[in-house]
């Protein structure tokens, strides 16, 4: 869930006078006058642009309620339909999850009190690590010398442990409530992606050790942005871990690559946007990609995601499932790791695919 290099608070640029000395970039809107983005926030001139994707294409959605319908033909179609989004596009939406609206509601206005707290109660959680269990922060690109991101965010380790800020008042009730159930609807889902791969439904569960599986709450806050063609939310990425499930306020901005092109995604109201991550991708050994996205951001209004990143146990040691891998017609595309590693190397700001995915025969 995030790209590899981000860390909290800037020193702002000396030649952009409205911008405080150490900000976030909610602080940074909000400081006077803000016309134009500081020269360091620019993303325009970078590469890895392409066009807009075929307006005609559509996301699969998958209405969960069929899986549990009772009925086994409806199962094994909608396994089919899982199957077939995951292999094309890496990506869907869910409707009819059972979460409530008002939950999912509660959970973004939470999450926007917690953005709105003093700065300095913030701060408290600013940190590098990313093994702290709670992080507060900003988006710098360290590759790309001294660039920043347009997003502000706070991330939480969800499970096996749940961790919260206390303040604001509420806040870790409604988060631990949409951690679980956000959960609950992943183990179904990956029960149901045990089968589409041909495995029986507790196959990954049991594989990638759930019962202890990793599950990080990260919030997005993007405001608004005087001049959003220069600037970027989060850059492109795949996410860690087994499966994504993001909300976000209604607002737009997250695009992902499809055919070689970025496809932006207008979410049904209530819906999940779930994405395969990276280790979904090894484990089927490729048959499942880990899809590259990235969030863009506007000049009118905040938008607010929360993506939810659900992954195996720390200790288990990821690599494709032996019953997927055949030495002459599949071989092991990805070398064996365990995901605590994999998540260190995110500290080195290399996509952890690259070290693990073997060079093609
Ligand atoms: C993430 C992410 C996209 C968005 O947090 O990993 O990809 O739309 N967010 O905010
Ligand atoms: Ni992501």
């Amino acid at each position: 869930m995030a790209p590899p290099t981000e860390v909290l608070v800037q020193t702002s640029p000396e030649t952009h006078p409205h911008v405080p000395k150490r900000t976030t970039v909610k602080a940074l809107v909000e400081s006077d006058g803000l016309t134009s983005i500081p020269s360091n926030y620019s993303y325009a001139t970078h590469p890895n642009e392409s066009d807009a994707s075929d307006p005609n294409d559509t996301i699969p959605t998958i209405d969960f309620s069929l899986l549990n319908s009772g009925d086994p033909h409806q199962r094994s179609k909608v396994i089919q339909d899982i199957d077939k989004a995951c292999q094309e596009w890496g990506f869907f939406m869910l409707v009819n999850h059972g979460v409530p609206e008002t939950l999912m509601k509660a959970v973004l206005a939470g999450c926007n009190e917690f953005f709105n707290l003093p700065m300095e109660e913030k701060m408290e959680f600013a940190t590098k690590d990313i093994w702290k269990p709670i992080r507060f922060g900003t988006g710098v690109d360290i590759k790309v010398e001294k660039f920043f991101f347009w997003r502000d965010f706070v991330k939480v380790i969800a499970h096996p442990e749940f961790h919260c800020p206390s303040k604001p008042q509420g806040f870790s009730e409604v988060v631990q409530e949409y951690c679980k159930r956000s959960r609950k609807v992943t183990m179904e889902l990956l029960k149901a992606i045990s089968e589409s791969l041909g495995f029986e439904e507790n196959y990954i569960d049991k594989a990638m050790n759930l019962k202890s599986g990793w599950q990080i709450f990260a919030a997005n806050l993007y405001p608004p942005c005087p001049q959003p063609e220069l600037a970027m939310g989060i850059p492109a990425h795949t996410d860690h871990g087994l499966l994504t499930l993001l909300i976000e306020n209604g607002i737009g901005g997250l695009q992902i690559q499809h055919n070689g092109k970025w496809f932006h995604v207008n979410p049904l109201p209530n819906s999940f946007l779930v994405n395969t991550a990276d280790h979904l991708e090894i484990l089927s050994n490729g048959r499942y990609k880990s899809i590259m996205h990235r969030a863009v951001v506007n000049s009118k209004s905040t938008r607010i995601s929360i993506a939810t990143a659900n992954g195996p146990s720390l200790d288990t040691t990821v690599c494709p499932a032996l019953e997927l891998v055949d030495n002459e017609s599949r071989p092991a595309a990805y070398i064996p790791m365990k995901y605590k590693d994999y998540m260190n190397l995110q500290l080195e700001g290399k996509p952890g695919l690259e070290h693990v995915r073997l060079p093609v025969a």
